[in-house]
């Protein structure tokens, strides 16, 4: 299968991912305007895995929006395989990871940026979507989770390192993680 980032014409203008926003409405308005690519909003790894209704139908897409990436959270290597299998089945032109969602509910439940806190982790999570299929996958994620220099430093290493899976790391929230929800890290 193509990698189909590498036909689009640079500048690429991206729909970001936004979560009870981005709709196929919303999406399909977006394209219409001018968007060469489509995030869905992000999906649990678990709960597409479990085939959770509510998720499969937050997912359907018109064939119109492609190239459409969908976005998976979750924090289970075994999972994110499985999900990614599931995900090429449903004709997605991609997958994301999320590595940057500092909501509550996603950071304790051990996925969204919490994962920045452990960079084995997160490579077993690129490598299992890398091997579930030939879907080309993308990572967003945050330039720092502290705010200083060194976090940064760790982040832009590991992005060498998760190259060796050919992944596309051209998706990068330049935010550090805000004050406010440190503490439940
Ligand atoms: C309502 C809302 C929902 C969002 N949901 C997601 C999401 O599901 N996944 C994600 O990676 N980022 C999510 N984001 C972050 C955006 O994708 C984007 O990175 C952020 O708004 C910064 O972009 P901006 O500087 O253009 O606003 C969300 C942002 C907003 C405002």
């Amino acid at each position: 299968m193509t990698n189909f980032w590498t036909t689009l014409a640079k500048p690429i203008l991206a729909l970001a991912p936004m979560a009870g926003v981005t709709d196929t409405a919303f999406r399909q308005l977006c394209k219409a305007y001018g968007a060469d690519v489509i995030y869905t909003e992000f999906a649990s790894a678990d709960a597409l895995v479990y085939e959770n209704k509510k998720t499969r139908a937050m997912l359907a897409y018109a064939p119109a929006e492609q190239p459409v990436v969908c976005q998976i959270f979750g924090h289970k290597p075994e999972v994110f395989f499985k999900a990614v299998k599931i995900l090429e089945e449903m004709g997605f032109a991609g997958v994301d990871i999320n590595f940057g969602c500092p909501a509550y509910k996603i950071v304790r439940s051990g996925g969204g940026v919490k994962l920045m806190r452990n960079l084995n982790l997160c490579y077993e999570l690129v490598q299992a979507a890398c091997e579930a299929s030939s879907l080309p996958v993308s990572l967003k994620l945050r330039a720092s989770i502290r705010r200083g220099a060194n976090t940064n430093d760790k982040v832009e290493n590991s992005t060498d390192e998760v190259d060796a899976y050919e992944c596309n790391l051209d998706v990068v929230t330049a935010l550090n993680l805000v004050e406010k929800i440190k503490t439940c890290l």
